[in-house]
């Protein structure tokens, strides 16, 4: 599958957030994280500026949703307009049904695995699932380094979709930059976050053509 890149306004100055889209329109998707300040230690957006984003966004949103309680949350951000929603594994009580639920709105479901949190579970259940959202930091805030450990895991997943003839788009995000682009995209991943790379690069379009390009390279020689 074509590599898809996603900027995560995490990275973007929020008090500007619709000309901070518009800057990186070159990209696939808009990442953003929403964070409640419970499932994670920092806080950041909820559903009523999600959905004005979406409204002004010329790219589809793809939303990371870093909150307790996504059984009774995550269908709501479908209905705010992300075309995309990624619950957490670890904080779900009924993964599949969240799925099945983002799945009936219309929108791509996807679930998040921290990067300890074995994918085990997620195998057992991946054909209800779009995509599946490896982090690759501890979720919670932007510029942290890469965690290497987590790529058996992508790999793992790349592998059991294919033996499943299932279309499955593999997400990786944190400490996603030029350098780390061709191990993830080797491992198997297709759709890659980045928030500091691309909004601290002098030339985002650039940097986000630079990746996709890196990305996809090691893609097609996987
Ligand atoms: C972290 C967020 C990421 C963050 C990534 O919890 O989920 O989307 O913005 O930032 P970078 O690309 O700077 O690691
Ligand atoms: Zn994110």
């Amino acid at each position: 599958m074509a590599i898809e890149i996603a900027p995560s306004i995490l990275s973007a100055d929020f008090a500007n957030l619709e000309s901070e889209i518009t800057s990186v329109a070159g990209a696939d998707w808009v990442h953003i994280d929403v964070m409640d300040g419970h499932f994670v230690p920092n806080l950041t957006l909820g559903l009523p500026v999600l959905e004005r984003l979406a409204e002004v966004s010329p790219l589809p949103v793809d939303a990371h949703l870093m909150i307790e309680d996504p059984d009774r949350w995550a269908p709501r951000y479908a209905e705010a307009g992300a075309t995309s929603v990624t619950f957490h594994l670890e904080a779900a009580a009924e993964p599949v049904r969240i799925a099945r639920d983002l799945r009936a709105l219309g929108a791509r479901s996807s679930v998040a695995i921290k990067p300890d949190t074995p994918v085990d579970q997620v195998l057992d259940v991946l054909v209800e699932f779009d995509m599946v959202l490896v982090m690759t930091v501890e979720p919670g805030f932007g510029g942290q380094s890469f965690m290497q450990h987590t790529m058996p895991k992508v790999t793992a997943l790349r592998e059991a979709a294919t033996a499943a003839a299932h279309p499955l788009r593999i997400e990786v995000d944190g400490g996603v930059t030029r350098e780390t682009a061709p191990i993830v995209a080797a491992a198997g991943a297709d759709m890659l976050v980045a928030g500091s790379a691309i909004y601290g690069a002098a030339d985002r379009a650039g940097e986000i053509d630079a990746l996709r390009r890196i990305a996809q390279e090691a893609a097609d020689h996987r």
